[in-house]
């Protein structure tokens, strides 16, 4: 098993461990067992891991002497309201949970999202374990403390920063993955392969075959690796002020076409265009050099997360969309553009009619 330390002040008060290893339940309950994390732990998660993991997890902390509870939610981004923040409040509060207890988010992000939110706000914060079950969470949305709950009006537009007590990463969960929610990960795993460096892209570009076979060995070096890249940018910048915006590569398109579509596109390919029209604006704007965009674009196809934009999503849909996103970040759309494999950096700016000729060139 491997353990990644994420330091977040000087205090160490919110530094924690991110362990990561393969069929691990029986240590990560050992693990929080022995912490002092809490004197009492409730696991929320989703109705879906829960028949497949949440009984094995309560059935391990039991073993382990350390007092736990269950609660389920409904699977699904639907589940990620503020409805479900008081249901699961109301069932705290009924199971007699007080400060002395920690949350448990098990499952994809929308377990890690809306468990870390209710920790975050329950009789003023409670501490919150992640053990995240889907290659996404594994690999991004369980590190960094974001917390969020989506409203009407857009997704993730309540939420906190929290950072969680500790990490725990069983990769055999994978196991069980189906395969759209392996892809949108895998979406993720290549955005840190192209912000990171060219040495991790390599490796992705050379892995191809152990990648769709999930091949364990591999899959556990990548998560490994993705970790740590994720922890150090979390490290440097917690709040977003300005490096960790660079893992938004890809991302302010692919938020525009998932919203333009209504969410029919998927995560994972909607930011497999974005990441692509990423590279096709820096190849114009700021030089990136032709092979880097042929590889950027080779990989992504490979793995078969491309799509292309449906015609049926109105240009002025997407253009309202990013403006939208223009809305939250200040007075610009900010893409994430490259100046080679490895380099990444926020653009200010994009000419309108050079995005709207780039989302053209990528419609079906
Ligand atoms: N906080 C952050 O920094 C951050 C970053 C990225 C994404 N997110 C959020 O993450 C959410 C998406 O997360 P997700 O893609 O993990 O979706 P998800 O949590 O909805 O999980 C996807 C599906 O897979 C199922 N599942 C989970 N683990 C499984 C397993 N091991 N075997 C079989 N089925 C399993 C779930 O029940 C669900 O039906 C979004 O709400 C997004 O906003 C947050
Ligand atoms: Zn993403």
């Amino acid at each position: 098993m491997k353990k990644l330390k994420v330091h977040l002040d000087r205090r160490q008060s919110r530094s924690h461990e991110i362990c990561i290893g393969y069929d691990i339940f029986d240590r990560i309950a050992m693990m929080i067992a022995n912490s002092r994390i809490a004197a009492r732990y409730v696991i929320v998660t989703d109705d879906c891991v829960g028949t497949l993991y949440g009984e094995t997890l309560l059935a391990h902390l039991t073993k382990m002497g350390a007092r736990s509870d269950l609660i389920v939610f409904p699977a699904g981004e639907r589940s990620k309201i503020f409805q479900s923040v008081l249901d699961i409040a109301v069932q705290l509060l009924d199971l007699g949970v007080d400060r002395k207890s920690a949350l448990i988010a098990l499952g994809g992000g929308v377990a890690g999202d809306l468990t870390g939110f209710v920790a975050s706000v329950y009789m003023r914060g409670i501490p919150c374990i992640q053990v995240p079950t889907t290659l996404m969470a594994q690999v991004d949305s369980s590190i960094g403390g974001k917390t969020a709950i989506d409203l009407p009006q857009g997704k993730n537009l309540l939420g906190t920063f929290c950072q969680p007590a500790g990490v725990f990463i069983d990769i055999k969960c994978l196991d069980t993955l189906p395969d759209a929610e392996y892809q949108n990960g895998l979406a993720e795993v290549v955005k840190y392969g192209i912000i990171d460096s060219e040495a991790l892209f390599q490796q992705l570009e050379s892995g191809l075959e152990m990648i769709r076979s999930r091949n364990r060995p591999f899959l556990e070096a990548i998560i490994q690796r993705v970790c740590t890249i994720k922890k150090g940018i979390v490290e440097m910048d917690e709040r977003e002020q300005g490096l960790r915006r660079i893992l938004n590569f890809g991302h302010t398109l692919g938020h525009a076409l998932e919203a333009a579509s209504r969410y029919r596109l998927a995560h994972g390919n909607a930011v497999a265009v974005g990441m692509i029209a990423a590279a096709r604006i820096s190849q114009e704007l700021y030089g990136l050099p032709a092979e880097d965009r042929t590889r950027i674009e080779n990989l992504i196809t490979s793995l078969s997360l491309a799509c292309r934009i449906p015609q049926d999503l109105a240009m002025e849909d997407i253009l309202t969309a990013l403006q939208r996103d223009k809305k939250k970040d200040g007075d610009a759309i900010h893409f994430v553009l490259l100046k080679k494999i490895g380099f990444p950096f926020v653009n200010g700016g994009v000419p309108d009619d050079l995005l709207r000729e780039t989302i053209e060139g990528l419609r079906s």
